[in-house]
C-alpha cells in the first residue's frame, strides 16, 4: 500500500461527482487550507489540513490551488500530414466545407494518414498528448476517423492503444467521412465488418459518427448506431456543426453518451439535450479557428443540460493543444461561468466518456489532480496562453 498526504493546498476546489446539469454545474466545493490523502492512486480522504491524520509520506505542494485533473472528451490527436495549406486558403475566405467538398480538408488528412504505420502514427501523436497533459488533461479521448479504409482505421486504433501505455487514453471509433463512391456498401461494411472487428478486439469503447451534409445522413447514423449498440459499444455523435439535420435528436433518443459540436443547434436541439441524459459537448476551439458561431453553452445550461468542454484537437478545425485553453475559451465564447467551465472540463467531460470514477476530488475516485502555479483556482479559466498548471498528478503520481 502506498499512501501520500498532500498538504500546502491554499484552496481545494471541486465539483461533486457527476454528471452535473443546469444550475448544479455552478456548485463547487471550496476547502481553504486543505489536505488530500491518496492511497494506492485513489482519494482516501479530503478536508481541512488541521483535521488530517498524519500519513507515512507527506508531500507539501507549497501553498497553491488544487483542482481535479481535466478530462478532454473529444480529440482527433492521431493524424499524419498537415493542413497548413487549408489554413492559408481559409485566411483569404475559402470556407472549410468547400475545401472538404473539393476533396481536400479531412480527405487530405485521410490520404496522409493512410500512408503511415502504427508506430509512425503513435510517434506523431505522443507530443500532442504531452501538450494536452501539461495543460491539465489527465484523461484524453482519441478518435480514429482519418482511416476511411478499414485497415487504416484499425491502424489508427492500434496507434491509440499504443499511446495508452504512457497516457490515460479512451479510444473511440469515428465513422468520419463516406467514400466518394459506394457509400451504401461502405456503411454496410462499417456495420457488418468494421464494428464487429473493433468490438471483438476491444479497440474502442464507443462509436462516433460525423452527421453532416458533407458526411453521414441521420438515417446512415441510425444504421451505424444500431450496429454499434448490438456489439456493446457506447454511442457518440458529431452533430450540428454546420447544419442541424436531426442527429442530435436521434442521439438523445437512443441514449448516446454525448453529442459534440452544436454550433448550429437551436431551440429544438437544446430542448432535446436538456430532456435527455446525453452530455452536450462544446468545442470552442472550432469557433475560434473556423470562425463559426459559438455553440449555445449558456442556453444549454439554462435549459438544464449537462455541458462538457473539449479541445477537439485536430489538424483542420481546431489545432488547439491545450485542454485548459478550451476551458478558458468556453467562458469567453460560450458564456459559461468559471465554475461551470471547471465542471464542464472535469466530471461532465468524464460522463461524456461514460466514466464515473474521475473528475471530482471525492473519496473513492481516482486521484487525478492539478497543482496550479498560484493560490487562486480561477487562474485556470482566466489564463490565455500562459499555462497556469504547475504539476499534473495521475493516480496520485506525476506521470
Ligand atoms: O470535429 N467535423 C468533423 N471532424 C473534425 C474535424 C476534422 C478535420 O477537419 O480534420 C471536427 O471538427
Ligand atoms: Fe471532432
Amino acid at each position: 500500500m502506498t499512501e501520500t498526504l498532500f498538504t500546502g493546498i491554499s484552496q481545494l476546489v471541486t465539483p461533486s461527482p457527476g454528471p452535473q446539469r443546469g444550475a448544479a454545474m455552478r456548485e463547487l466545493t471550496v476547502i481553504e487550507n486543505a489536505a488530500l490523502l491518496v492511497r494506492d492512486g485513489v482519494i482516501a480522504w479530503v478536508g481541512p489540513a488541521g483535521e488530517a491524520l498524519a500519513a507515512t509520506e507527506p508531500y507539501d505542494l507549497g501553498g497553491v490551488a488544487v483542482v481535479p485533473g481535466l478530462v478532454d472528451p473529444h480529440t482527433h490527436a492521431v493524424w499524419a500530414g498537415d493542413r497548413l495549406a487549408d489554413f492559408e486558403a481559409r485566411s483569404v475566405g475559402v470556407p472549410y466545407e468547400r475545401i472538404l467538398a473539393g476533396g481536400g480538408g479531412i480527405r487530405s488528412s485521410i490520404r496522409a494518414t493512410a500512408q503511415a504505420s502504427v508506430e509512425e502514427l503513435s510517434a506523431l501523436a505522443r507530443p500532442r498528448l504531452t501538450a494536452l497533459q501539461q495543460s491539465g488533461a489527465t484523461t484524453t479521448e482519441i478518435k480514429s476517423g482519418y482511416g476511411l479504409d478499414f485497415e487504416a482505421e484499425l491502424r489508427m486504433l492500434r496507434a491509440i492503444r499504443a499511446l495508452g501505455r504512457g497516457f490515460s487514453v479512451v479510444p473511440t471509433l469515428l465513422i468520419h467521412i463516406p467514400p466518394t463512391e459506394g457509400r451504401e456498401a461502405y456503411v454496410r461494411g462499417v456495420c457488418e465488418t468494421l464494428i464487429p472487428e473493433v468490438a471483438a478486439g476491444q479497440l474502442a469503447t464507443a462509436v462516433d459518427v460525423f452527421c453532416e451534409v458533407e458526411a453521414f445522413s441521420v438515417e446512415e447514423t441510425r444504421q451505424i448506431f444500431t450496429a454499434a449498440h448490438a456489439h456493446g459499444l457506447r454511442l457518440k455523435l458529431h452533430a450540428d456543426q454546420f447544419h442541424a439535420l436531426g442527429g442530435t435528436e436521434l442521439a438523445c433518443g437512443v441514449g448516446a453518451l454525448s453529442v459534440d459540436h452544436l454550433e448550429a443547434s437551436g431551440t429544438p436541439q437544446i430542448a432535446a439535450l436538456a430532456a435527455s441524459g446525453t452530455v452536450a459537448t462544446i468545442l470552442p476551439g472550432v469557433t475560434l479557428h473556423l470562425g463559426l458561431p459559438a455553440a449555445p453553452g449558456r442556453a444549454l445550461i439554462d435549459a438544464g443540460a449537462a455541458v462538457a468542454v473539449g479541445t477537439d484537437l485536430n489538424p483542420g478545425s481546431a489545432p488547439l493543444f491545450s485542454t485548459q485553453l478550451a476551458l478558458a475559451l468556453a467562458v469567453r465564447l460560450n458564456g459559461l461561468t468559471p465554475a461551470e467551465a471547471l465542471t464542464a472540463a472535469t466530471v461532465n467531460a468524464a460522463a461524456a466518456l461514460g466514466l464515473r470514477d474521475r473528475g471530482a476530488l471525492s473519496v473513492g475516485l481516482r486521484a487525478d489532480f492539478l497543482a496550479l502555479r498560484g493560490p487562486d483556482w480561477r487562474e485556470l479559466p482566466y489564463a490565455l496562453g500562459m499555462n497556469p498548471v504547475r504539476d499534473v498528478f495521475v493516480e496520485g503520481v506525476k506521470p
